[in-house]
């Protein structure tokens, strides 16, 4: 199959080098020049595990290319897939959907015999139906169907979860287009993955109820973090016990500093706008959204309790900014509420993060950046763990102990035991829900 992938941010990039890596032939399109002149120098704009390695066996092998040119990837495709961002828009929570139907005009202009042109980027629902309203307005003459084929990879394990993904969903409604959509997905359906074919609408409408209802997970498993500090439970017991029943499972049953990244935030607040559009009020998803931003200011309240009420002048060490482990992405971080206040407060903040620096460094002005966590407790006055970088998750807590003015730590994301900190020598330790 011959395939354009317009677009070539995380989703794009990702699933452009993995269609190559099925044997089709792709050609990913951006309009930063910049950036195409870099990825055909091999050099990879974001860091995801694994992605160099497979990105460089397909461009060797001639099905992969990176161009500037929309007319000359659409011509002869079979598929365009158009994956480009779709922010949440300042002010409304909507999604800004300016990039996907400028894309769409493009691609709509350089048709040339029959494609299926394929949403892949995440949009509100009824949006694939203007987008096939808009092809046809600027082409009348052209000939095409389209699809909605939303993705949902995990940053940091994105390969993984392309090639083995837990479904596939794909929204079509001409055999014609579900043929060749069936046909770009054949090489997972060998090894025997579910794909469901859906209308447009259902399509668009599981990704966000899929990313919603994981956020609901993770802000209810939170406020149950709260009521276990209260009443002297421990969360991870309770979610432990809760997730043994099959029907709710123990994933994102983890208590933390709130969910971040580049999907929950914009996918809920996306949803309860279309719910406030359509008169049917998302009331779960507008709970779990404010139950989130409590979230991080509760955890700014816990690290400044532990600090005595004051962080004035007081050194203070960050293990972790990135919304999670394995990913540069600061998209929605918890640390980009708890960094600028302690700054704000007078602290003097270190941060250790084994990708944060790139993007990070801008967002967090005021912050000092270090690579080795023992050297940068030095004379610190408390630790604040904030992403468990597995760098983070077997740190000799003597050591950083011995390092510090007074030995203190935030542990957000649950790593440590309050025993085993009080042994190395912390005089005060605290966590979610513990
Ligand atoms: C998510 C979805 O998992 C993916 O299917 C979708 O396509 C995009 O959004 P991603 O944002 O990459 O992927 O990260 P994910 O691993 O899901 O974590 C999201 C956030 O939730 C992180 O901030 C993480 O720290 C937080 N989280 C996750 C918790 O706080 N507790 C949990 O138990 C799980």
């Amino acid at each position: 199959m011959k395939i354009a992938m317009i677009g070539t941010g995380y989703v794009g990039l990702v699933s452009g080098v993995c269609f190559s890596d099925f044997g089709h032939d792709v050609v990913c399109v951006d309009t930063s020049s910049e950036k195409i002149a870099k990825l055909n120098a091999g050099e990879v704009p974001i860091y995801e595990p694994g992605l160099d390695t497979v990105m460089a066996r397909n461009f060797a092998a001639g099905r992969l290319r990176f161009s500037t040119d929309t007319a000359a990837a659409v011509d002869g495709a079979d598929a365009v897939f158009i994956a480009v961002g779709t922010p949440t828009r300042r002010g409304d929570g909507h999604a800004d959907l300016t990039y996907l139907m400028a894309a769409a005009e493009d691609v709509a202009r350089a048709l040339t015999g029959y494609a299926v042109v394929v949403t892949k980027s995440t949009v509100p629902v009824g949006t694939n139906r203007r987008v096939a309203d808009l092809l046809q307005l600027t082409r009348p003459d052209a000939d095409f169907d389209v699809a909605s084929n939303p993705e949902f990879l995990r940053e940091g394990a994105a390969i993984e979860d392309f090639m083995k993904p837990d479904r596939v969903v794909i929204g079509v409604e001409t055999d014609r287009a579900k043929k060749v959509m069936g046909e770009i997905y054949r090489p997972l359906f060998l090894r025997d993955f579910p794909i469901t074919y859906t209308d447009l609408e259902s399509a668009e409408l599981i990704k966000y109820a899929a990313n919603a209802f994981l956020a609901t997970k993770i802000s209810f498993i939170n406020e149950i973090a709260a009521l276990c500090e209260r009443v002297g439970a421990n969360v991870k017991s309770v979610a432990k016990g809760m997730g043994m029943d099959g029907r709710i499972g123990n994933k994102f049953l983890h208590a933390g500093p709130g969910y971040g990244g580049s999907c929950f935030p914009k996918d809920t607040s996306a949803l309860a706008r279309i719910g406030q559009e359509h008169g049917i009020p998302m009331r779960i998803t507008e709970a779990v959204i404010l139950v989130n931003d409590a979230v991080k200011r509760r955890m700014l309240d816990k690290v400044m309790d532990l600090c005595d009420g004051a962080v004035n002048g007081k050194q203070i060490l960050v293990l972790g900014v990135t919304f999670k482990p394995n990913t540069d992405d600061m998209r929605e971080a918890p640390a980009l509420t708890i960094v600028p206040a302690l700054v704000g407060a007078g602290a003097k903040v270190r941060i250790v993060d084994p990708q944060g620096k790139r993007e990070g460094e801008a967002l967090l002005p005021g912050a000092s950046w270090h690579e080795d966590p023992y050297e940068a407790a030095a004379d610190a006055e408390a630790i604040i763990i904030l992403t468990e970088w597995n760098e983070f998750r077997a740190l000799d807590l003597s050591r950083l102990a011995g390092a510090m003015a007074s030995p203190k730590m935030a542990d957000l994301r649950n790593i440590y035991d309050e025993a085993e900190a009080v042994a190395a020598g912390f005089t005060a330790y605290v966590s979610v829900g513990r």
